[in-house]
């Protein structure tokens, strides 16, 4: 298979160890593996004290798929396989449902594999716009116009990256029911999921909805272990679980030993840890939106609605590729551009998770009040 540069990685390859302040990163702030374990329940301790470093199950390490699986209403262990992140799951999932002949909808702006490997299949993609002056807001309607015979999947990514998009439970159950009727798979990319600013704006899993709703999920972002590369496709659709699993026997074959025993530490333990990361996500939230108030001359920000990234603009004649490389060079404070997903226009991609945003803020404000604006 041919597959263009995944720019988002090739542009974090040239800077992310580099920069001291990334004010752009996607993932909340990784765990120390002490204090994960200092989380650990005795059976999950017991574990990791006399873990075997041999090839795990294909499938995943069944205690830590009933522990995914805890987190779908009306699904069961069996209705979840594990994989190297949810990257390694987009990868096998479009390998198995698509290529030449087949038809994909898929939402846009976006990460970059959700359009790029299915459109390395060899499948058509039709890039589903959501746009500023919406709100970012997903238009069912425009989506059903969009669907041919041959439409084979429905990709969204909700809470979204880059924007933070995330529709309203109407809406997203209009999206299924539609996928539904017209028998379309729904990969429903939920790595933000249960990082909402507000409770009641979790919306169901699609693979608790229908049977060709599959949910995807990952330790990286909500549980802030992306280190673990541990990650899940959930759905009802055995057979299609199958084909996945078969298939992943040419990539990675199995999980990490040790990791899916801090996955299941962390899922075990996951009030103590989600709480962490949504006290992150306020505390830095609250200065975002002050910096953008005092800064409104200079940016338009669009406040997400969950997750951990925002999709800011900034205003002027300055690229903001030049904007951004000037800020790095003088504070080592990282953004992230938007053509890095091919997006027109000045927007920027701003991380909301890491723990010194409050320190990349302060560097970031004293840049903009000494910087001349072109
Ligand atoms: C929307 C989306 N899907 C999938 C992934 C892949 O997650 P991971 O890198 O943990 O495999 C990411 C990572 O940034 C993402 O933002």
């Amino acid at each position: 298979m041919h597959i263009p540069d995944f720019k988002l990685e090739r542009y974090f390859a040239r800077w992310e160890f580099a920069a001291p302040y990334l004010l752009c990163s996607s993932d909340i702030e990784g765990w120390r593996q002490k204090d994960l374990l200092a989380l650990a329940d005795a059976d999950s301790l017991a574990r990791w004290e006399g873990l075997t470093l041999g090839y795990t199950e294909s499938t995943g390490l069944p205690a830590l798929r009933e522990a995914i699986a805890g987190l779908y209403p009306g699904l069961s262990p069996g209705d979840v396989l594990t994989f190297a992140g949810a990257q390694e799951a987009v990868f096998v999932l479009m390998n198995v449902l698509l290529g030449p002949g087949s038809h994909v909808v898929v939402t846009w702006p976006g990460y970059q594999s959700l359009h790029e490997v299915a459109r390395a299949t060899g499948a058509e993609v039709t890039l589903h716009a959501l746009r500023e002056e919406d709100g970012w807001a997903l238009d069912v309607e425009a989506l059903r116009r969009e669907l041919r015979p041959n439409t084979r999947l429905i990709v969204v990514n909700f809470p979204h990256n880059p924007t933070g998009a995330l529709p309203d439970a109407a809406t997203f159950e209009a999206l299924c029911a539609l996928a539904e009727e017209r028998g379309i798979y729904l990969l429903s990319d939920e790595v933000y999921r249960l990082l909402e600013y507000e409770p009641r704006d979790l919306l169901p899993a699609a693979a608790s909805r229908f049977t060709r709703g599959l949910s995807l999920g990952v330790m990286s972002k909500a549980f802030g272990l992306a280190g673990l590369r541990v990650g899940w496709l959930a759905s009802k659709d055995a057979a299609l679980l199958q084909r996945c699993m078969a298939y992943k026997d040419y990539t990675t074959i199995c999980n990490g030993a040790p990791s899916e025993v801090l996955a299941l530490m962390a899922l075990r333990a996951k009030e103590q840890v989600l709480a962490r990361s949504r006290a992150l996500l306020t505390r830095n939230l609250a200065l975002l939106d002050g910096f953008f108030a005092r800064h409104s001359q200079t940016f338009h920000w669009v406040r997400p609605r969950a997750g951990s990234v925002a999709f800011p603009r900034l205003l002027g004649r300055e690229p903001v590729a030049r904007f951004i490389e000037r800020l790095v060079e003088r504070e080592g404070v990282l953004l992230l551009p938007g053509e890095v997903y091919d997006f027109p226009g000045n927007h920027f991609r701003l991380g909301l998770g890491r723990d010194n945003l409050p320190a990349a803020l302060e560097r970031l404000e004293r840049f903009v009040q000494q910087s001349p604006r072109p």
